[in-house]
Formats: C-alpha cells, sequence, structure tokens
C-alpha cells in the first residue's frame, strides 16, 4: 500500500495543482473527485434530467461510467472542457448535495483507491468521509479573491473577476452549508489535518512545505 493523501478545501484554492505535483513527486495517481460531481451534472444537463428530481438524478448518477483522469469522459464521450462550462459551475453545488449521488461516488473513490493501493484524492470530504485514515489530510485554503482571481484566469471565459469571485462565494457557501458531508470550514477541518494556505504563494511553495510535513511526520 503507498501513500493515502486527502486534500480538501474551497474552490481554487490550489488543490488540483497541488494534488497534481504531489502526485507526480511521490509517484501515485490522483483523482480530482470534484470532477466526478461534475461530470453527473453534466450528463444531467445533457440529457435533460431535472436538477429537483433528486432520485432521477441519483439514478443517473448510478448508471453513468466516469473515467476520470487527464481527460475526463462520461459514457466514453470526452466531457473534460465541458464539464468546466459557466451552466455546470452553476448547477453542480446542487447534484453534490444529493445523498444518494454522494453515496454512489464516495463508493466510487473509495473503490478507486483500494484499486491503486493508495494516491492523492481531493475534493471537499475526502479527509472527513471518504478516507478519514488517509495517511495525511490537507486543508488548503486561500483568500477568497485570490481564489476567485485564479479561478477567472484559469478558464479564460469571459467571466470577470468580480462575477466569479460571487458564484464561487455562492457555491462555497451550498458546498459548506449541506445536509450530507458539508465542506469544512477552515476551523472545523478533519482531525489531524494539516491546514495550509497558499495566499500569496507559488504552487512550489505549497509543495515544498507539505513535503516537508511529510519527511517529519511520515
Ligand atoms: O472542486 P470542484 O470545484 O471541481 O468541485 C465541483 C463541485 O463538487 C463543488 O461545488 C463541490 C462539489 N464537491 C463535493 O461536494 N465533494 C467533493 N468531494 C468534491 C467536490
Amino acid at each position: 500500500m503507498s501513500a493515502v493523501i486527502a486534500i480538501d478545501g474551497p474552490a481554487g484554492a490550489g488543490k488540483s495543482t497541488l494534488a497534481r505535483r504531489l502526485a507526480d513527486h511521490l509517484g501515485v495517481q490522483r483523482l480530482d473527485t470534484g470532477a466526478m460531481y461534475r461530470a453527473v451534472a453534466w450528463a444531467a444537463l445533457e440529457r435533460g434530467v431535472d436538477l429537483d428530481d433528486q432520485r432521477a438524478v441519483a439514478a443517473l448518477a448510478a448508471a453513468i461510467d466516469i473515467a476520470v483522469d487527464t481527460t475526463v469522459e462520461v459514457d466514453g464521450v470526452d466531457a473534460t472542457a465541458a464539464i468546466r462550462s459557466p451552466e455546470v459551475d452553476a448547477a453542480v453545488s446542487h447534484v453534490a448535495a444529493n445523498p444518494a449521488v454522494r453515496t454512489e461516488m464516495v463508493r466510487r473513490q473509495r473503490r478507486w483507491v483500494m484499486q491503486r493501493g493508495g494516491g492523492v484524492v481531493e475534493g471537499r470530504d475526502i479527509g472527513t468521509v471518504v478516507l478519514p485514515d488517509a495517511d495525511l489530510k490537507i486543508y488548503l485554503t486561500a483568500a477568497p479573491e485570490e481564489r476567485a482571481g485564479r479561478r477567472a484566469a484559469e478558464r479564460q471565459d469571459g467571466r470577470t473577476v468580480p462575477d466569479v469571485a460571487a458564484q464561487m462565494a455562492r457555491r462555497d457557501q451550498l458546498d459548506s452549508t449541506r445536509a450530507v458531508s458539508p465542506l469544512p470550514t477552515a476551523g472545523q477541518v478533519a482531525a489531524g489535518a494539516l491546514v495550509v494556505d497558499s495566499t500569496g504563494r507559488t504552487a512550489d511553495d505549497v509543495l515544498q512545505e507539505v513535503l516537508g510535513w511529510l519527511w517529519t511526520n511520515g
């Protein structure tokens, strides 16, 4: 069994960058669990499933094949770019609040780790719910304006930083106040989690902090 590393935190905190770098450094694979919820939201929008019909969305989540790697495929269709659209951004928190969808995604995420004997898994509830026995749990955060700036630069879809900031704040609010497995706030992170603030720091600097922790405690 190689290392199991959980990374949680709000949108735009730098989770994907850290997960990629950490996985490369340790020679393990990484799983972006947000992409899985996005894939379900995208499939629901594509197939005209009513997002308010919780049973229909859950049935869809259970039926579709989702392959998350460097690309994201849903039932063999490449949805890598489509799952990052403003429409999916707006719909995904609703889908992620569906308890039956979460049960199915959590089952798939645990199976992914079991099959590989470890890996870096990023999301919102990884250290608290999906993999509470992870070898290292990281809670990555950053100042809201910096998170919005990074996300706007990443997407380049015409939305201004204030627009992105407003939608991000709405999404974080929904994600952290839902009944099932909410995103913890920085003050209520998983037991034993390393809290890392990436505000004003380079990706390399953040990676070095995490590696330093691993060398000392791992
Ligand atoms: O990380 P992201 O922005 O791609 O995540 C998309 C959405 O999925 C986000 O609104 C929160 C939700 N999510 C979740 O509820 N649980 C996870 N483990 C990962 C993401």
